[in-house]
């Protein structure tokens, strides 16, 4: 399946919503014990993922699940080597074992290097009982809008940081004001050359869903609601988009945004593949999972990362050595925007 391919398994054809909010209350509704082993699949959609791709099949069977890639998914121009796809995957297996406490289940995620492209879930029937970071899952989301400027108290900085430490990836907290300039440089750098890409562009573009019906008939990528920018014809929104999104009104709103955060966290894990960009994963969703829980909002900021030449820049600025910084982002309290979409379960799942 492609990026522009519709997803015509996503509702049977007669309950599919017409208008954004009910899709969404579809999408984010709360968890439910009845629904078993398959209602942990759906909490592993819910994760976020690089573009809203979501790059995941999942097969599933009473005592384990296994999460793998979904390669035609993937964006070669932002994510040359699947760092961001199996991040994502790390991102899907912290819901689910967040998820498997409320709905009954003990779960252990494993990752086997004699299968490098996978992920189980083991799972043990036990009590359901109802933890912080559970009850988070289905409100949590990526907020791209400027915050209210607030300090995050010291309490919290430190349950943050505790819950984005995890399988020796490293939660670096920025709250300093001039070392949090100083990573908005390396952002405005990153923008500015992702920005003059032609290639990154058109993969972007690819993904961006610019009203509700599109958004609602794709069921994934970026909507231009969830972004905090107006819904429109693709038609119009196409042609606008170049005057509309700009690189200095782009590199402005970063600024504005940056400036607006309590804080950046920077997830760093201890190795360079596939199990590292997976605990980064982890790592980075238990963090939003905790901050949602506590009324704290979050958005990426991985440009970074993404532009080769600054990633060992970044790297060397935060003293983290040879360590790939894998995730950039900002956190804060404000408003929520309105939530993406996912495609439902029976369109990732596959049959052992
Ligand atoms: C590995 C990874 C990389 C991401 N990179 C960016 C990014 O550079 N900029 C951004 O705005 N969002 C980024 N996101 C957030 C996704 O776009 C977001 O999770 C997705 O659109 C679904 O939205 P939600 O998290 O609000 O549910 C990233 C997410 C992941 C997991």
């Amino acid at each position: 399946m492609t990026a522009t391919t519709k997803v015509n398994v996503a509702f049977a054809e007669s309950s599919r919503p017409t208008v954004y909010d009910d899709a969404v209350k579809l999408v984010w509704r709360p968890l439910d014990a009845s629904g078993g082993v398959r209602e942990i699949v759906r909490a592993g959609t819910l994760a976020a993922n690089s573009h809203n791709t979501q790059p995941w099949r999942f097969t599933v069977s009473d005592t384990k699940i296994t999460i793998g890639p979904d390669f035609s998914r993937r964006c070669p121009v932002v994510d040359p080597d699947d760092h961001h796809l199996f991040a994502s995957l790390g991102c899907a297996a912290e819901n689910m074992v967040q998820s498997a406490v409320m709905l009954g289940f003990k779960a252990e995620a494993k990752f086997e290097a004699a299968n490098p492209d996978s992920i189980t879930i083991a799972l043990d029937r036990s009590q359901p009982s109802n933890t912080e970071l559970a009850n988070a899952i289905t409100k949590r989301q990526c907020t791209r809008a400027e915050y209210d400027g607030r300090a995050v108290s010291a309490e919290d900085l430190n349950k943050l940081s505790t819950a984005g430490t995890l399988d020796g990836v490293e939660c670096l907290l920025v709250t300093q004001p001039h070392r949090m300039d100083a990573i908005l440089d390396y952002v405005v750098q990153g923008n500015t050359a992702q920005m003059r890409n032609d290639a990154f562009m058109k993969e972007l573009i690819g993904w961006i869903r610019f009203n509700d019906s599109m958004a609602i008939e794709h069921l994934d990528g970026l909507t231009a609601r969830s972004s905090g920018n107006l819904s429109l014809p693709a038609w119009l929104a196409r042609p606008l988009l170049r005057f509309v999104m700009t690189e200095k009104g782009e590199n402005d709103k970063y600024a504005k945004q940056i400036r607006s955060s309590a804080g950046i966290a920077v997830f760093a894990s201890a190795t360079n593949d596939k199990s590292g960009w997976i605990a980064a994963g982890r790592a980075y969703q238990r963090f939003a999972l905790l901050a949602t829980a506590r009324g704290i909002r979050h958005a990426f900021l991985n440009q970074p990362v993404e532009v080769d030449s600054l990633r060992p820049q970044i790297a060397s600025y935060l003293g983290i050595g040879n360590r790939r910084p894998d995730l950039v982002i900002r956190f804060g309290r404000g408003p929520t925007l309105p939530p993406s979409l996912r495609r439902p379960i029976q369109a990732v799942i596959d049959q052992p």
